[in-house]
């Protein structure tokens, strides 16, 4: 299988693997990719899994039409990679091997008897090799997912051998969705290093990729950016979809009852989706996918031998092994004389980040009663209280306790100039009235957006939440609407106005209606009326601190000389900063810069 004109595929299925590194379920078998590269002189990339020297040797060989190998590029040492190498060295006499020194390590400790006295070429980071008109470039990727991990553009065919990264479960002669298999793979075998997963996606965004050639599952050719997004998303421990999932373990089935309980009254007021894991039966892997993919989860199992159930205990073991964090979770527990099963798991996540705990835990003695019903019913409004206020149907759309999340915080201001959504960052709304409810929000006339809402009079106040990410702040508040679509990749929801507000990152939205405008200089005021309020969750107010202290990014100063700016982090190079100087990022002026040092 030709990849490009150059790169032929020589990979093999493996439909003989149960369990994937031995604790993962592969129903449809595993693919083992390895490629070669012929120009001047030829590159293979990684060999296979030892059960598959001769098909895979037979693949080379007929990649090669006649022709030898020049090098044998080592990207990661895990034998279902690397069990090849001493086989191919003795087929191929001539060739070279081309890896890093952790690599080299690596290779002495797994083949002892081997001689590669005058056969290596070690590189380093950033390094490069031309093989006649292909350049490879050497990234290193430590932990991803081994500390000697390397990944290598070739800048000719613009294609990235990005080692286990975007790989997936299964067989490639498996026809089956990408998404679910390569989340299942992530979690399990990549899912402790996120920070890691980030540092090689930043790293790609520098690079012009035209294909992805995984070690696992298929070459990716089109849409990557749906690949690149789900990897953001994966690695940076993010919401990939709405819903809520309920974790548990019965004895006797009244756990389960519960469970099954919640998940109805769930389901009846909207959630929009809802999964039901029994620990004992499922697939544990799949389990601890469901728990990484979906925004809220609820464990739910029996107090056991002082202590909770075994298979509840090594899910939550699964989850903080893998960095679980920045989700909601709820508990119910079982207990028939000392009930402490919803202690332990609490305690069990206590070193989890950004957990937000449910005010509803269900306690139930031995069988449900009508008052673990009454509070199923709580934890599933707890639950759906974003999902309800999402909803054009089902929301109050006068919930005024929505102003009481106006603090000294970060707000987006949305509206539309007829053509298109448009959103900004702004930090100045008050409450000044409450009755009638009035709001003022002040916006530099610099900004598109106050030429829109002086025209069209409305607009919508979105509170962001301590989850907003950095790229919320960088989307909104780093370009103008002018000039870019800012909802291009967004879900859109609609208030009674017809104006979008932010199906996430936000605590409350209020539709706001203009009836004063008050001109100060540099800034305009609109004071408005409050038309319709939403309270969206109970996760706190993103205030301008908290988003200097753990949401901005430490800008890259090191060796630089100049003035750094504090909302955005733009460093301006030069001995004096203007008075009048404008950050061209965010707009602020140079009262919002320091010196940098
Ligand atoms: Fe596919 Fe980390 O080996």
């Amino acid at each position: 299988m030709y990849i490009t004109d150059d790169i032929i595929y020589a990979g093999v299925n493996d439909h003989q693997v149960d369990l994937f590194e031995g604790q993962y379920r592969v129903p449809n078998g595993m693919a083992y990719n390895s490629y070669v590269i012929k120009d001047e002189k030829i590159a293979v990339m990684d060999t296979v899994d030892g059960k598959f020297t001769h098909e895979w040797l037979d693949n080379v060989e007929k990649a090669l039409a006649g022709r030898k190998p020049d090098y044998l590029v080592v990207q990661h040492m895990e034998p279902d990679h690397s069990a090849n190498i001493q086989n191919f060295m003795k087929a191929y006499p001539e060739a070279v091997i081309v890896a890093n020194a952790k690599t080299f390590c690596m290779v002495g400790n797994f083949f002892r008897s081997m001689d590669l006295e005058g056969r290596t070429l070690e590189v380093k980071n950033g390094d490069s090799l031309s093989l006649g008109k292909h350049v490879l470039n050497f990234v290193f990727a430590p932990m991803v997912h081994w500390p000697e991990v390397m990944v290598t553009y070739d800048s000719t065919d613009k294609v990235l051998f990005s080692a286990d990264g975007f790989g997936k479960f299964g067989a490639l002669d498996v026809e089956e969705d990408w998404d679910d298999e390569a989340r299942r793979y992530y979690i399990g075998i990549v899912g402790k290093y996120g920070a890691q997963v980030q540092n090689l996606l930043k790293a790609a965004s520098a690079l012009y990729i035209q294909t992805i050639c995984p070690l696992h599952g298929p070459v990716l050719k089109e849409n990557l950016g749906h690949y690149l997004e789900k990897y953001h998303t994966w690695s940076s421990y993010g919401v990939e979809d709405d819903g809520v999932v309920i974790a548990y373990t019965s004895v006797y089935g009244n756990t389960k009852k519960a469970a099954e309980t919640l998940a109805a009254k769930l389901t009846e007021k909207g959630c929009p989706k809802v999964v039901l894991c029994d620990l004992a039966r499922m697939d544990m892997s799949k389990a601890v996918e469901n728990a990484f993919r979906y925004g809220k989860l609820v464990l739910a199992t029996t107090t056991y031998n002082a202590d909770i159930f075994p298979f509840m205990r090594e899910f939550i073991d699964h989850l903080t092994e893998r960095g679980f964090k920045k989700r909601t979770v709820g508990l119910m527990e079982n207990g028939s004389w000392a009930p402490m099963a919803a202690k332990i798991m609490k305690g069990m996540l206590e070193g989890s980040k950004d957990i937000t705990w449910l005010n509803t835990t269900v306690k139930i003695t031995s069988s449900l009663s009508e008052d673990n019903l009454k509070e199923i019913d709580a934890m599933a409004e707890e639950l759906c209280r974003e999902y309800i206020a999402r909803s054009d149907e089902k929301a109050n759309k006068h919930d005024m306790t929505a102003l009481f999340k106006i603090g000294y915080g970060l707000y987006v201001v949305t509206s539309n100039d007829g053509t298109r959504d448009n959103g900004l960052i702004v930090n100045t709304v008050s409450q000044l009235t409450d009755n009638p409810f009035r709001v003022a929000v002040n916006i530099n006339k610099a900004n598109y957006s106050h030429h829109v809402i002086k025209k069209t009079g409305i607009l919508n106040v979105n509170c962001l939440s301590v989850e907003a990410p950095f790229e919320v702040f960088q989307n909104f508040g780093f370009q103008s609407g002018r000039n870019v679509d800012k909802f291009e990749s967004w879900e859109t929801c609609r208030s009674d106005n017809d104006l979008v507000f932010l199906p996430k990152y936000i605590n409350a939205f209020m539709s706001l209606k203009v009836e004063q405008y008050v001109d100060l200089d540099t800034h305009g005021m609109f004071i408005c009326t409050v038309t319709e309020a939403r309270v969206m969750s109970d996760k706190e107010t993103m205030t301008y601190t908290y988003y200097q202290k753990n949401v901005k990014p430490k800008p890259e100063t090191d060796g630089k000389k100049g003035f750094v700016c504090k909302i955005c982090g733009y460093i301006y190079e030069g001995d004096t900063l203007p008075d009048d100087y404008i950050c061209p990022l965010c707009k602020h002026g140079a009262a919002d810069f320091e010196p940098i040092g």
